[in-house]
């Protein structure tokens, strides 16, 4: 770890070269100045600062200007004021305009050490937050969703737009299609990055619980609360409440949460007390709201509500484009966690990847690239490799569809061979061939007496 670097600003030659001598000591890389400006200069000079220690009365300018200067173009630098006899009074003004600290002379040695190891500490904690959410960034930002086409650059466009703004934004898709990694990237986009980002799946909470988890609750409401909890809408104060399968939400919630989202306060249960919240709400579903709304499941109003900012991200069998990227997106991470070595993907292999339908969207090319890591020897992913759902769509793509109606049979007729077909594959076992044909045993019975079967 490089030495601390300490910029010392005192216009006393005596006071300057003490200071000098016990933070030599210390190890610490020292820039002196003996004035105000002489000081400013070589704080822009000097990117690797990290700390400024200033005696308050200078010639011209002042310890004050000092700080000013330092807040103005090196804010993340403290700055830490040495103050002589009877100006504690500007000291108090120098802590209010942002210095770290002060210190009297007479300088106690031990103290200033103390002071400055404290100061850089703080330093170096602020400086490794900054890294672990530029970090979270990186693990959740918009980069992280892989994609070529048209469709979803303007999905990613809007959504960055979004993420300026406190707006509600309701995202919609299918399953798989990258919901949530998409809330996260707007999350972290949006000013709001440093604060907390709250997930409740609500489709994972029984509906009996669900009021108390987002809203929490007092002392009392129900037999066994004990204790106040906080709600999850408390706990994303200031940051963003992520509702992910919002359409799995029922009556009593979908009330509460309208009424929430319309004067931004919270009553928790069993409580006669509000609790104001600063919140963002993103929210997604697979679900067709409109539709749940026709069947009475879903509430117009607040409907509308959530839906200020929509953003629909197309099914994956509508961007093709988007196929090979993936593949090779997700190639990459299995061969840094793996080692995993493919690098090829075969013409034939490919145009079965890109005419798959993929009804579970990115999720399943996911798993279908588990599939091939496992099953695929070489550094070339040929159509043998494919999980079966895809090498089974190869055959009907590939031979034309034989008609049935040119075999010249009746219904009867197709419909004894595969109960034979069924019996024969189950040995014989009635309940298997029913599983096979995928009707009830009893049914079976009844077709197997019509066509005079054993
Ligand atoms: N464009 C993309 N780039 C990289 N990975 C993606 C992309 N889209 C989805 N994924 C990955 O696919 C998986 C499914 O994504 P996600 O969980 O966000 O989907 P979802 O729409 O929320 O699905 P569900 O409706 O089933 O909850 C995750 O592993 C996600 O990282
Ligand atoms: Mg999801």
């Amino acid at each position: 770890m490089r030495s601390a670097t300490l910029l010392i600003i005192e216009d006393e030659e005596r006071m300057r070269r003490l200071l000098e001598l016990v933070l030599q000591q210390e190890g610490y890389d020292l820039l002196l100045a003996a004035s105000g400006e002489e000081g400013i200069k070589l704080l822009s000079e000097h990117s690797e600062l990290d700390l400024v220690l200033t005696d308050l009365q200078l010639g011209k300018l002042s310890g004050l200007d000092v700080l000013e200067e330092t807040k103005k173009t090196r804010p993340d630098v403290p700055v830490l004021i040495v103050t002589g006899y009877g100006t504690v009074k500007s000291a108090v003004e120098a802590m209010r305009k942002g210095a770290y600290d002060y210190i009297s002379k007479p300088v106690d040695h031990d103290e200033l050490k103390i002071l400055i190891a404290r100061a850089l500490e703080l330093r170096r904690l602020a400086q490794d937050n900054q890294a672990l959410r530029a970090g979270l960034r990186e693990q959740f930002g918009f980069d992280r969703i892989v994609s070529r086409s048209p469709a979803m650059a303007e999905v990613k466009r809007l959504a960055a737009d979004f993420a300026q703004t406190d707006a509600t934004v309701l995202v919609t898709g299918e399953s798989g299609t990258g919901k949530e990694l998409l809330a996260r990237a707007i999350h972290y986009a949006s000013p709001r990055a440093a604060r907390p980002l709250v997930a409740v799946n609500c489709a994972g909470i029984p509906e009996s619980l669900i009021e108390s988890e987002l809203f929490g609750y007092e002392p009392g409401a129900f037999t066994d609360a004990r204790k106040s909890k906080q709600g999850r809408f408390q706990l994303a104060h200031r940051g963003t409440l992520f509702l992910d399968e919002i359409g799995e939400l029922g009556p009593a919630a979908q009330a509460k949460l309208l009424r929430v989202l319309e004067d931004r306060v919270v009553e928790p249960l069993g409580g006669t007390r509000s609790v104001r919240v600063d919140i963002r709400v993103i929210c997604a579903t697979n679900q067709d709201l409109p539709g749940l709304i026709k069947q009475g499941r879903f509430r117009e109003d607040l409907y509308y509500r959530l839906h200020v900012c929509p953003l629909t991200i197309p099914p994956l069998r509508e961007r093709p484009e988007d196929i090979p990227m993936l593949l090779d997106a997700f190639l990459g991470t299995l061969m840094h966690e793996r080692g995993v070595r493919i690098h090829h993907v075969s013409p034939d292999a490919l145009r079965l990847l890109t005419a798959h339908p993929w009804p579970g969207n990115v999720r399943e090319l996911h798993n279908a690239v588990e599939w091939i890591s496992l099953s695929c020897k070489e550094d070339t992913i040929r159509p043998d490799h494919l999980p079966p759902q895809l090498r089974a769509a190869a055959g009907s793509a590939q031979k034309e569809r034989p008609s049935l109606l040119s075999l010249g049979l009746s219904v009867e007729e197709v419909e004894k061979a595969m109960l034979e077909e069924a019996l024969d594959k189950a040995g014989g076992n009635v309940s298997e061939a029913g599983r096979i044909l995928k009707i009830t045993r009893n049914t079976l019975r009844y077709r197997m007496e019509k066509y005079g079967l054993k």
